[in-house]
C-alpha cells in the first residue's frame, strides 16, 4: 500500500536524542536521516546563535537574559554535553545543503542579519530551494520579504484565529505552522483551500504523528524524526517548493 506522504521536519536540531540546538543535535537530525531541520536563531551581541529562550538558565549553565549577555560570554557557556551556543552559520556548515533547513527567527531584530547570511550563502552554492523561514514575529518575516531573501516563508500560530489562515495568506507565506495544541480539521482545511502548506510543531507522540496525518496536514516538526520516518513517506530529495 502507498504509504501517505507527511514531511518530517526534525525539531531544534534532533531534540528529542541530543541537547537542543546544538552540533550534535543537529548532526544527529542529519544522521537520522530527516529531510528538513529546524533551529532557532536570535540576534545577540552583533552575531546569530542558535538558541531557544529568552533566558539561559534552562539549556545552559549561564544566567540572566540571552540578549543582555554578549557573544563571548555566550560562547564560554555549556549548552549541553559540553558544547557551545552555535551560529547560525556553522549549523548552515553542518548541514551544507544536506537538508532543508527552517530558519525560526527570534527575537526582534533577526531578520536583517539572517538576510545578509542567507543572501550570502545562497550566492555561495546554497540551494535556495532548500530554506525556509518561520517567525511568531511577522514583521519580522516582512522585513526579510524587503530585502529581497529569494527563500521561502512560514507563519507560526499559537492559538485559533478568528478568520483561520487569512492572516498568512495576507502575509503571502508558503506555509502556516500551528501547535498540536490548537490544530483542527478545520484550520487544516482553510490552509490548503488557501493554497498554503500546513506543517504543525510539537508532535512528538507516535498516537499525535498518525492523527495528524489523518488530518491531512503536510507536515510535522517532531524531536523524534525516526517516528515519521520510519512510518510516513517523505518524498526523495525533498525541497520547499
Ligand atoms: O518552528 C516550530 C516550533 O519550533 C515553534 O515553537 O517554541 O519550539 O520554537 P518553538
Ligand atoms: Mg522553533
Amino acid at each position: 500500500m502507498q504509504k501517505p506522504d507527511l514531511l518530517c521536519i526534525s525539531h531544534r536540531g534532533a531534540m528529542g536524542h541530543a541537547p537542543e540546538n546544538t552540533l550534535s543535535s543537529v548532526r544527529k537530525a542529519l544522521e537520522l536521516g530527516a529531510p528538513c531541520i529546524e533551529i532557532d536563531v536570535h540576534h545577540v551581541d552583533g552575531h546569530l546563535v542558535v538558541f531557544h529562550d529568552i533566558r539561559l538558565e534552562r539549556t545552559t549553565n549561564g544566567t540572566g537574559y540571552l540578549r543582555e549577555r554578549s557573544f563571548e560570554y555566550l560562547r564560554s557557556l555549556d549548552a549541553g554535553d559540553g558544547q557551545q551556543i552555535p551560529t547560525l552559520e556553522e549549523v548552515c556548515d553542518v548541514i551544507d545543503s544536506q537538508a532543508c533547513l527552517n530558519i525560526e527567527l527570534k527575537g526582534m531584530d533577526a531578520a536583517a542579519a539572517v538576510a545578509e547570511l542567507l543572501t550570502r550563502l545562497i550566492r555561495e552554492g546554497w540551494d535556495n530551494e532548500k530554506l525556509l523561514v518561520s517567525s511568531f514575529n511577522y514583521p519580522e518575516l516582512l522585513e526579510m520579504r524587503r530585502l529581497h531573501v529569494d527563500v521561502k516563508f512560514g507563519a507560526l500560530l499559537h492559538g485559533i484565529p478568528v478568520d483561520g489562515t487569512k492572516f498568512a495568506e495576507d502575509l503571502h507565506v508558503y506555509s502556516v505552522h500551528p501547535s498540536i495544541d490548537f490544530v483542527n480539521q478545520f484550520i487544516v482545511d482553510d490552509a490548503h483551500s488557501r493554497g498554503l502548506k500546513i506543517f504543525v510543531y510539537g508532535v512528538d507522540h507516535p498516537e499525535d504523528i498518525a492523527k495528524m496525518q489523518e488530518m491531512g496536514v503536510d507536515g510535522v516538526f517532531t524531536g523524534f524524526p525516526e517516528r515519521v520516518l520510519e512510518n510516513y513517506a517523505q518524498g526523495d530529495k525533498f525541497k520547499w517548493t
